[in-house]
């Protein structure tokens, strides 16, 4: 079915694919709906042997203003467990392939922990972070306290989180939550040159590294080096390490399989 909030083009480049969120008027607010299709489309893409790079973005105003306030405001703590909408976020985390998120103008709430939910993040000059849910007596629920905390330290997230306050693109960057800044009419170019420079790399390769660099969040440094050794060693395993490092030596570009 064709779906009715995100647009999915599977081969916006070579080996690279666009996911744009489509509720314009609504600036992109994350309805259940929308989450459902995004992640559905994520795993279709997580599967296509032609995608390498995902590329994840809005519009020009809006990446995404937060979560759908008014699909919630009616909701009781009962209906908000029955319905789970975060086992959606669970399945987006579980995409293998690197998702780099195309922001420009509002990244709020849910729409901010979508963008960190990504592997990395090229805004536009208009782009603004923040959790805002502390305004309409709530707080983050995917991950925002989590995320943000880990990305730009404890002081400016939690600023963030108890006054609503949003950061500019510049903030952004100085903190560490997003990798680049682009004028508006190039972020999202930006972005595909961001994903042209991973696509280009092994496929196999890159998962292992994409998985190796998350688990740095979920453990210890000593089980996350024992993770990254034994990846290390397995990579020894593919037709990529023999090509990559053959091609070095034979002073050529390596032409990668993920085999
Ligand atoms: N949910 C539902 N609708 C939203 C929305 C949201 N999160 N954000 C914006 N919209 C709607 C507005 O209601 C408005 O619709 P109508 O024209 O039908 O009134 C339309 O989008 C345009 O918005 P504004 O007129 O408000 O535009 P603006 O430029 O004046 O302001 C804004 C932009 C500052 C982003 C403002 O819309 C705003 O504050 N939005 C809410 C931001 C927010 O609180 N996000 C957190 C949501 S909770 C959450 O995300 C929980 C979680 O952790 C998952």
């Amino acid at each position: 079915m064709t779906p009715e909030f995100i647009i999915v083009t599977p081969q916006a480049r070579p080996y690279i694919a666009h996911v744009q969120l489509n509720r314009p008027k609504e600036l992109n607010a994350l309805n259940l709906q929308l989450m459902q299709e995004l992640r559905d489309a994520l795993q279709q893409l997580d599967a296509d042997e032609n995608v390498r790079c995902i590329v994840l973005s809005g519009n020009d105003k809006a990446f995404a203003a937060g979560a759908d306030i008014k699909q919630m405001a009616g909701r009781t703590a009962v209906d908000m467990y029955n319905i789970d909408q975060f086992t959606i976020w669970d399945g987006i985390k579980k995409i293998r392939k690197p998702i780099i998120a195309a922001v420009s103008g509002f990244a709020l709430g849910g729409g901010c922990e979508l963008a960190m939910l990504c592997d990395m993040i090229v805004a536009s000059e208009t782009a603004k972070f923040g959790q805002p849910e502390i305004k309409i007596g709530v707080m983050p629920g995917a991950g925002g306290t989590q995320r943000l905390t880990r990305a730009v330290g404890k002081a400016l997230a939690m600023e963030m989180v108890l006054t609503g306050r949003f950061i500019s693109a510049g903030e952004a960057l100085a903190a560490g939550l997003i990798n680049r800044i682009a004028p508006v009419e190039l972020f999202l170019e930006d972005a595909f040159r961001l994903a042209a420079d991973v696509a280009r790399q092994s496929p196999l390769a890159v998962k292992v590294a994409k998985e190796s660099v998350l688990r740095a969040f979920d453990s210890t440094l000593e089980e996350g080096l024992h993770f990254e050794r034994k990846n290390f060693y397995l990579l020894f395993a593919s037709e990529d390490q023999k090509e990559g490092m053959k091609a070095f030596m034979e002073k050529r570009e390596p032409v990668f399989t993920g085999k």
